[in-house]
Protein backbone atom coordinates (compact mmCIF):
# COMPACT_ATOMS: atom_id res chain seq x y z
CA UNK A 1 0.00 0.00 0.00
CA UNK A 2 0.94 3.49 -0.43
CA UNK A 3 1.81 5.80 3.16
CA UNK A 4 0.41 9.38 3.08
CA UNK A 5 3.08 11.15 0.98
CA UNK A 6 2.47 8.69 -1.92
CA UNK A 7 5.34 5.88 -1.06
CA UNK A 8 4.52 2.42 -1.91
CA UNK A 9 5.42 0.33 1.15
CA UNK A 10 7.31 -3.11 0.32
CA UNK A 11 9.85 -3.77 2.97
CA UNK A 12 9.67 -4.53 5.97
CA UNK A 13 12.95 -5.15 8.41
CA UNK A 14 11.77 -7.04 11.44
CA UNK A 15 13.95 -7.32 14.11
CA UNK A 16 14.04 -10.63 16.17
CA UNK A 17 16.32 -9.59 19.47
CA UNK A 18 18.30 -7.00 20.34
CA UNK A 19 21.01 -8.95 21.43
CA UNK A 20 24.43 -9.03 20.01
CA UNK A 21 27.62 -11.48 20.54
CA UNK A 22 29.75 -8.13 19.06
CA UNK A 23 29.75 -4.66 20.70
CA UNK A 24 30.31 -2.30 18.38
CA UNK A 25 31.25 1.37 19.41
CA UNK A 26 28.92 2.76 17.47
CA UNK A 27 25.95 0.61 18.23
CA UNK A 28 26.51 -0.93 21.87
CA UNK A 29 27.72 -0.18 25.27
CA UNK A 30 30.58 -2.02 26.19
CA UNK A 31 28.63 -3.97 28.98
CA UNK A 32 25.79 -4.69 26.80
CA UNK A 33 21.90 -4.27 26.80
CA UNK A 34 19.61 -5.03 29.44
CA UNK A 35 18.33 -8.83 28.80
CA UNK A 36 14.88 -8.08 27.92
CA UNK A 37 12.82 -11.59 29.77
CA UNK A 38 12.05 -13.92 26.96
CA UNK A 39 8.05 -13.38 27.37
CA UNK A 40 8.79 -9.50 25.98
CA UNK A 41 10.42 -10.30 22.74
CA UNK A 42 8.27 -11.58 19.73
CA UNK A 43 7.87 -15.67 19.86
CA UNK A 44 8.38 -17.70 16.29
CA UNK A 45 4.75 -17.37 15.64
CA UNK A 46 4.31 -13.79 16.47
CA UNK A 47 7.26 -13.14 13.65
CA UNK A 48 5.55 -15.04 10.88
CA UNK A 49 2.03 -14.06 11.96
CA UNK A 50 3.50 -10.00 11.40
CA UNK A 51 5.12 -11.01 8.29
CA UNK A 52 2.48 -12.96 7.02
CA UNK A 53 0.08 -9.68 8.14
CA UNK A 54 2.80 -7.11 6.46
CA UNK A 55 2.84 -9.07 3.31
CA UNK A 56 -1.09 -8.82 3.05
CA UNK A 57 -0.57 -4.86 3.20
CA UNK A 58 1.58 -5.42 0.54
CA UNK A 59 5.11 -6.20 1.61
CA UNK A 60 7.02 -8.04 -0.68
CA UNK A 61 10.81 -8.31 0.75
CA UNK A 62 11.28 -9.06 4.50
CA UNK A 63 14.79 -7.90 5.96
CA UNK A 64 15.85 -10.42 9.56
CA UNK A 65 17.85 -7.84 11.32
CA UNK A 66 19.03 -7.55 15.43
CA UNK A 67 20.73 -7.04 17.34
CA UNK A 68 22.72 -10.38 16.07
CA UNK A 69 19.78 -11.72 13.97
CA UNK A 70 21.96 -15.61 14.50
CA UNK A 71 21.76 -15.32 18.45
CA UNK A 72 18.65 -15.82 18.13
CA UNK A 73 17.08 -18.97 19.24
CA UNK A 74 14.54 -20.41 16.71
CA UNK A 75 16.20 -18.21 13.90
CA UNK A 76 15.87 -20.89 11.34
CA UNK A 77 11.92 -21.67 12.59
CA UNK A 78 11.39 -18.08 11.84
CA UNK A 79 13.26 -18.27 8.16
CA UNK A 80 11.30 -21.23 7.09
CA UNK A 81 7.30 -19.92 8.22
CA UNK A 82 8.52 -16.71 6.73
CA UNK A 83 9.64 -18.02 3.24
CA UNK A 84 7.06 -19.72 2.73
CA UNK A 85 4.27 -16.73 3.10
CA UNK A 86 2.69 -16.68 -0.47
CA UNK A 87 3.44 -13.60 -2.37
CA UNK A 88 7.19 -12.33 -0.52
CA UNK A 89 9.54 -11.92 -3.40
CA UNK A 90 12.68 -11.95 -0.80
CA UNK A 91 13.84 -13.09 2.37
CA UNK A 92 17.12 -11.26 3.13
CA UNK A 93 19.18 -11.36 6.96
CA UNK A 94 21.83 -9.02 8.00
CA UNK A 95 24.19 -9.85 10.41
CA UNK A 96 27.97 -9.68 11.54
CA UNK A 97 28.54 -13.18 9.79
CA UNK A 98 30.40 -14.64 12.95
CA UNK A 99 27.90 -17.87 13.10
CA UNK A 100 27.39 -18.49 9.62
CA UNK A 101 29.84 -20.79 9.51
CA UNK A 102 27.56 -22.65 11.26
CA UNK A 103 24.54 -21.58 9.76
CA UNK A 104 24.98 -20.51 6.36
CA UNK A 105 23.74 -24.17 4.89
CA UNK A 106 20.83 -24.54 7.25
CA UNK A 107 19.69 -20.40 6.29
CA UNK A 108 19.84 -21.26 2.65
CA UNK A 109 18.11 -24.38 3.44
CA UNK A 110 15.01 -22.59 5.14
CA UNK A 111 14.41 -20.14 2.56
CA UNK A 112 17.05 -17.10 3.40
CA UNK A 113 17.37 -15.57 -0.12
CA UNK A 114 19.96 -13.00 0.67
CA UNK A 115 22.52 -11.49 3.31
CA UNK A 116 24.04 -8.82 3.88
CA UNK A 117 27.60 -9.35 6.39
CA UNK A 118 28.54 -6.09 8.20
CA UNK A 119 32.37 -6.05 8.21
CA UNK A 120 34.15 -2.32 9.32
CA UNK A 121 37.91 -3.11 8.88
CA UNK A 122 39.88 -5.85 6.98
CA UNK A 123 42.59 -5.58 9.38
CA UNK A 124 42.27 -7.90 12.31
CA UNK A 125 43.34 -5.59 15.18
CA UNK A 126 41.21 -2.61 14.12
CA UNK A 127 38.36 -4.83 13.60
CA UNK A 128 38.54 -6.35 16.96
CA UNK A 129 38.79 -2.94 18.23
CA UNK A 130 35.57 -1.59 16.71
CA UNK A 131 34.03 -4.74 17.29
CA UNK A 132 35.08 -5.13 20.65
CA UNK A 133 34.61 -8.93 20.95
CA UNK A 134 34.79 -9.81 17.35
CA UNK A 135 37.55 -11.06 15.21
CA UNK A 136 37.95 -10.96 12.01
CA UNK A 137 38.63 -14.50 11.20
CA UNK A 138 35.54 -15.82 12.50
CA UNK A 139 33.47 -12.92 9.75
CA UNK A 140 35.76 -14.16 6.94
CA UNK A 141 34.95 -17.57 7.52
CA UNK A 142 31.44 -17.14 7.76
CA UNK A 143 31.31 -15.06 4.49
CA UNK A 144 33.33 -18.28 2.46
CA UNK A 145 30.88 -20.40 4.35
CA UNK A 146 27.90 -18.56 2.81
CA UNK A 147 29.75 -18.04 -1.01
CA UNK A 148 29.72 -22.23 -0.47
CA UNK A 149 25.76 -22.60 0.86
CA UNK A 150 24.95 -20.66 -2.48
CA UNK A 151 24.89 -17.39 -1.18
CA UNK A 152 27.02 -15.65 -4.53
CA UNK A 153 25.98 -11.86 -4.62
CA UNK A 154 26.46 -11.02 -1.16
CA UNK A 155 26.49 -7.47 0.45
CA UNK A 156 29.10 -6.57 2.47
CA UNK A 157 28.22 -3.05 4.54
CA UNK A 158 31.30 -1.15 6.00
CA UNK A 159 30.27 1.39 8.40
CA UNK A 160 32.72 4.66 7.32
CA UNK A 161 34.07 6.14 9.97
CA UNK A 162 36.72 9.43 9.95
CA UNK A 163 40.16 8.48 11.24
CA UNK A 164 38.73 5.15 11.72
CA UNK A 165 38.57 3.16 8.55
CA UNK A 166 38.37 5.52 5.95
CA UNK A 167 42.10 4.54 5.15
CA UNK A 168 40.48 0.97 4.01
CA UNK A 169 38.19 2.42 1.35
CA UNK A 170 40.61 1.33 -1.47
CA UNK A 171 41.16 -2.35 -0.10
CA UNK A 172 37.58 -2.87 0.24
CA UNK A 173 36.25 -1.26 -3.33
CA UNK A 174 39.47 -3.76 -4.25
CA UNK A 175 37.26 -7.00 -3.51
CA UNK A 176 35.00 -6.23 -6.09
CA UNK A 177 37.77 -6.73 -9.03
CA UNK A 178 36.69 -10.36 -8.10
CA UNK A 179 34.35 -11.01 -6.02
CA UNK A 180 30.41 -10.15 -7.58
CA UNK A 181 29.68 -8.67 -4.16
CA UNK A 182 28.51 -5.31 -3.43
CA UNK A 183 30.43 -3.30 -1.01
CA UNK A 184 27.84 -0.93 0.55
CA UNK A 185 29.65 2.10 2.54
CA UNK A 186 27.36 3.68 4.66
CA UNK A 187 27.15 6.96 5.87
CA UNK A 188 27.93 6.72 10.20
CA UNK A 189 24.04 8.24 11.54
CA UNK A 190 24.92 9.83 14.77
CA UNK A 191 22.59 7.74 16.78
CA UNK A 192 22.64 6.23 20.67
CA UNK A 193 26.26 5.28 21.09
CA UNK A 194 28.03 7.64 18.86
CA UNK A 195 25.42 10.47 18.88
CA UNK A 196 28.26 12.48 20.59
CA UNK A 197 31.14 11.56 18.99
CA UNK A 198 33.73 14.35 17.56
CA UNK A 199 32.66 15.92 14.10
CA UNK A 200 35.59 14.32 12.22
CA UNK A 201 34.32 10.82 12.67
CA UNK A 202 30.95 11.58 10.27
CA UNK A 203 32.49 11.81 6.81
CA UNK A 204 30.46 12.00 3.40
CA UNK A 205 30.58 8.68 1.33
CA UNK A 206 31.54 10.76 -1.69
CA UNK A 207 34.82 10.55 -0.12
CA UNK A 208 34.81 6.85 -1.67
CA UNK A 209 34.42 8.08 -5.33
CA UNK A 210 37.46 10.63 -4.48
CA UNK A 211 39.92 7.83 -3.64
CA UNK A 212 38.64 5.49 -6.33
CA UNK A 213 38.38 7.81 -9.24
CA UNK A 214 37.65 4.49 -11.22
CA UNK A 215 34.18 4.12 -10.14
CA UNK A 216 31.53 4.75 -12.68
CA UNK A 217 27.74 4.97 -11.72
CA UNK A 218 25.13 2.37 -12.17
CA UNK A 219 21.77 2.21 -11.62
CA UNK A 220 20.77 2.80 -8.40
CA UNK A 221 18.50 0.60 -6.60
CA UNK A 222 16.23 1.83 -3.46
CA UNK A 223 18.47 3.89 -1.22
CA UNK A 224 21.91 2.93 -2.17
CA UNK A 225 23.70 4.96 -5.01
CA UNK A 226 25.37 2.18 -7.02
CA UNK A 227 29.06 2.58 -8.66
CA UNK A 228 31.32 0.00 -9.84
CA UNK A 229 35.08 -0.73 -12.16
CA UNK A 230 34.37 -1.15 -15.46
CA UNK A 231 34.68 -4.84 -16.00
CA UNK A 232 35.49 -5.60 -12.05
CA UNK A 233 32.87 -8.69 -10.75
CA UNK A 234 31.37 -6.92 -8.22
CA UNK A 235 29.72 -3.06 -7.53
CA UNK A 236 29.73 -0.94 -4.75
CA UNK A 237 27.06 0.77 -3.14
CA UNK A 238 27.07 4.01 -1.13
CA UNK A 239 23.83 4.45 2.01
CA UNK A 240 24.10 8.27 2.75
CA UNK A 241 21.32 8.98 4.90
CA UNK A 242 23.47 12.12 5.97
CA UNK A 243 24.79 14.03 2.96
CA UNK A 244 21.74 12.80 1.15
CA UNK A 245 18.31 12.90 2.45
CA UNK A 246 16.74 9.97 0.57
CA UNK A 247 13.45 9.83 2.86
CA UNK A 248 11.57 10.48 -0.88
CA UNK A 249 12.73 7.43 -2.08
CA UNK A 250 12.13 5.05 1.71
CA UNK A 251 10.28 1.98 0.97
CA UNK A 252 10.38 0.35 4.65
CA UNK A 253 8.67 -0.06 7.93
CA UNK A 254 10.27 -1.44 10.93
CA UNK A 255 9.26 -3.53 13.59
CA UNK A 256 11.22 -4.11 16.69
CA UNK A 257 12.36 -7.01 18.65
CA UNK A 258 9.39 -6.52 21.22
CA UNK A 259 6.61 -5.76 18.38
CA UNK A 260 6.61 -2.40 18.14
CA UNK A 261 5.92 -0.83 14.30
CA UNK A 262 8.11 2.08 13.49
CA UNK A 263 7.30 4.09 10.61
CA UNK A 264 10.01 5.66 10.32
CA UNK A 265 14.26 4.47 11.80
CA UNK A 266 14.25 7.70 13.39
CA UNK A 267 10.83 8.86 14.76
CA UNK A 268 10.24 8.17 17.99
CA UNK A 269 6.43 7.33 16.39
CA UNK A 270 5.83 3.07 17.20
CA UNK A 271 2.45 1.29 17.04
CA UNK A 272 2.42 -2.07 19.45
CA UNK A 273 1.46 -4.72 17.58
CA UNK A 274 1.59 -7.58 20.28
CA UNK A 275 -1.98 -8.95 20.81
CA UNK A 276 -3.19 -8.59 17.48
CA UNK A 277 -4.10 -10.82 15.08
CA UNK A 278 -5.86 -11.27 11.68
CA UNK A 279 -7.57 -8.23 10.25
CA UNK A 280 -6.53 -6.27 13.51
CA UNK A 281 -2.85 -6.26 13.04
CA UNK A 282 -3.29 -6.02 9.71
CA UNK A 283 -4.85 -2.67 10.76
CA UNK A 284 -2.78 -1.56 12.51
CA UNK A 285 0.25 -2.21 9.70
CA UNK A 286 -2.24 -0.01 7.61
CA UNK A 287 -2.26 2.82 10.12
CA UNK A 288 1.32 3.39 11.03
CA UNK A 289 2.04 3.10 6.96
CA UNK A 290 -0.18 5.79 6.73
CA UNK A 291 1.76 7.64 9.62
CA UNK A 292 5.04 6.99 7.86
CA UNK A 293 6.74 10.77 8.25
CA UNK A 294 8.00 12.52 5.47
CA UNK A 295 11.32 12.60 6.07
CA UNK A 296 13.82 12.41 9.28
CA UNK A 297 15.80 15.27 10.78
CA UNK A 298 19.29 13.64 11.27
CA UNK A 299 21.04 16.90 10.17
CA UNK A 300 19.08 19.10 12.53
CA UNK A 301 19.89 17.80 15.63
CA UNK A 302 20.00 14.23 15.25
CA UNK A 303 17.62 10.98 15.31
CA UNK A 304 14.06 11.43 17.22
CA UNK A 305 14.30 8.03 17.81
CA UNK A 306 14.50 6.90 21.89
CA UNK A 307 16.07 3.33 20.79
CA UNK A 308 19.65 2.66 20.46
CA UNK A 309 20.51 0.83 16.75
CA UNK A 310 20.59 -2.34 18.24
CA UNK A 311 17.07 -2.45 19.04
CA UNK A 312 15.88 -1.35 16.19
CA UNK A 313 18.21 -3.37 13.14
CA UNK A 314 19.71 -0.32 11.17
N1 LIG B 1 25.15 4.52 11.63
C1 LIG B 1 25.19 3.80 10.48
N2 LIG B 1 25.06 2.47 10.42
C2 LIG B 1 24.89 1.81 11.58
N3 LIG B 1 24.73 0.48 11.85
C3 LIG B 1 24.57 0.34 13.17
N4 LIG B 1 24.64 1.55 13.80
C4 LIG B 1 24.84 2.48 12.82
C5 LIG B 1 24.98 3.90 12.81
N5 LIG B 1 24.93 4.63 13.94
C6 LIG B 1 24.77 -0.56 10.80
C7 LIG B 1 25.52 -1.81 11.16
C8 LIG B 1 24.96 -2.80 10.17
C9 LIG B 1 23.60 -2.27 9.85
C10 LIG B 1 22.50 -3.17 10.30
O1 LIG B 1 23.47 -1.01 10.50
O2 LIG B 1 26.88 -1.74 10.99
O3 LIG B 1 25.72 -2.86 9.00
FE1 LIG C 1 26.09 -6.11 17.00
FE2 LIG C 1 25.61 -5.06 14.61
FE3 LIG C 1 25.52 -3.53 16.80
FE4 LIG C 1 27.87 -4.46 15.93
S1 LIG C 1 26.53 -3.03 14.85
S2 LIG C 1 27.12 -4.46 18.08
S3 LIG C 1 27.32 -6.44 15.13
S4 LIG C 1 24.16 -5.19 16.35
Amino acid sequence: MTDGCGRTIRYLRLSVTDLCNYRCRYCMPEAGVFKRPHREILSVEECVEIGQAAVNCGVKKIRLTGGEPLVRGGILDICRGLSSIDGLEELCLTTNGSLLPELAAPLRDAGVDRLNVSVDSLRPERFSHITRRGCLDDALAGITAAERAGFAKLKCNVVLMGGINDDEIVDFVALTERKPWEIRFIELMPMGECAQWEKSRFIPAETVLKKVPALRPLKSSGTAARYGVPGWAGTVGLIRPMSHRFCGLCDRIRVTADGKLKPCLHSDAELPLRGLHGSELEGAIRRGIAQKPERHHLTEGGSDTLRNMNEIGG
